[in-house]
């Protein structure tokens, strides 16, 4: 296996020279928003004095944790993540819940909103009828700021449940647990991307910003309506999984040279245990896939349900454990999400 050193930035940069050479780089960018944050992701270049990367490499090195500590053998996962297939991992697909009532409009059109300006700013355009724009940096690019973001709504989801627990003095009934799981999974797909790319000083300030809004937006919004929240965060992973579904699409078909022999990086292995044979970059992706379309099924599942007192279907035993139910890992998934009288 190569080690995910070879992935780092010494090796895209190389890759993002050649891609340069070929006139992809930020050809097509234009100057709004995001895109100038291919100057942070740019590849080291004469004329520029530019780097791919602004960020000394030290600062992204602790993962994992120093080797030879005096009294740690190894600091495992919080959440190990569970086993999937090959044919489970293979049948995911783009699946949309069609919007039942105002809550759910106002989730989706605010999701259609986000990514159109997502689409903008990253550069990001997959059209069969245009021209084709996408190579492996512009998916990196995508990628990070996407999972910088992801990673927000279950934690803040999480905290909020947890406060409104403390201070009410009542159960959550296993929701709080799911939501920090989500976001531990978001973060680690972040974790992953960074072993192939580092963003530069404008990238940074761009996912600084956003985290900002976001964040605080998400909280008010939960405050508000974790309903139509969770509903929201469903539509969204809808569109990542759609996402991959591309990239994994890309990179099939030839789209992606660089990708095509690319072993995924060793955090990424361990995280996913994934077999040997199958650690590719191709594999990472169907494995990342397959996360998203867990979380489209979490969110639009406790977005049907009484956010105050029923229990997490994810994290019940259930009376016929035989018939098909929410569980942690992909057996049973349910795209559109499971509807409140299926499971509680
Ligand atoms: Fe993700
Ligand atoms: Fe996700």
């Amino acid at each position: 296996m190569t080690s995910s050193k070879a992935l780092f930035t010494p090796t895209l940069t190389a890759n993002l020279s050649r891609a340069a050479s070929k006139g992809l780089l930020c050809s097509t960018a234009t100057s709004t928003g995001l895109r100038a944050c291919c100057a942070g992701l740019r590849p080291f270049d004469a004329q520029s004095r530019r780097h791919f990367s602004v960020s000394r490499r030290t600062q992204l090195d602790f993962f994992p944790p120093p080797k030879n500590l005096p009294h740690i053998k190894l600091t495992p996962p919080a959440w190990p993540h569970p086993e999937a297939t090959e044919e489970q991992l293979k049948s995911i697909e783009i699946a949309h819940r069609e919007p039942r009532g105002f809550s759910d409009r106002v989730a989706y059109n605010m999701v259609r909103f986000l990514r159109w300006g997502t689409d903008l700013a990253t550069g990001y355009r997959h059209d069969p009828d245009k021209p084709y724009v996408m190579n492996e940096r512009k998916w990196l690019i995508r990628f990070i700021f996407l999972e910088t973001v992801a990673g927000v709504p279950g934690m803040v989801a999480g905290m909020l449940r947890h406060l409104r627990s403390l201070r009410s003095m009542k159960r959550d009934n296993g929701w709080i647990e799911t939501m920090l799981e989500d976001a531990y999974n978001e973060r680690m797909h972040l974790l992953t991307f960074l072993r192939m790319a580092e963003p530069g000083l404008f990238m940074r300030l761009m996912i600084l910003g956003a985290q900002g809004v976001f964040c605080n937006g998400f909280f008010v919004a939960y405050l508000l309506s974790p309903k139509t929240c969770h509903r929201f965060v469903g539509y969204l992973e809808e569109e990542a999984t759609k996402t991959y579904t591309f990239a994994i699409e890309d990179l099939e078909s030839g789209k992606l040279p660089e990708w095509q022999n690319l072993e995924a990086p060793e955090i990424a292995v361990k995280y996913w245990n994934m077999p040997e044979g199958h650690r590719s970059m191709r594999d990472l992706l169907y494995y990342i896939r397959a996360d998203e379309a867990k979380h489209r099924e979490i969110h639009h599942t406790m977005g049907n349900l009484d956010q105050a007192e029923d229990p997490n279907p994810f994290a019940s035993e259930y009376k016929d454990p035989a018939k098909p139910h929410p569980s942690r890992g992909i057996e049973h998934m349910k795209a559109t999400g499971w509807e409140r009288e299926e499971v509680i």
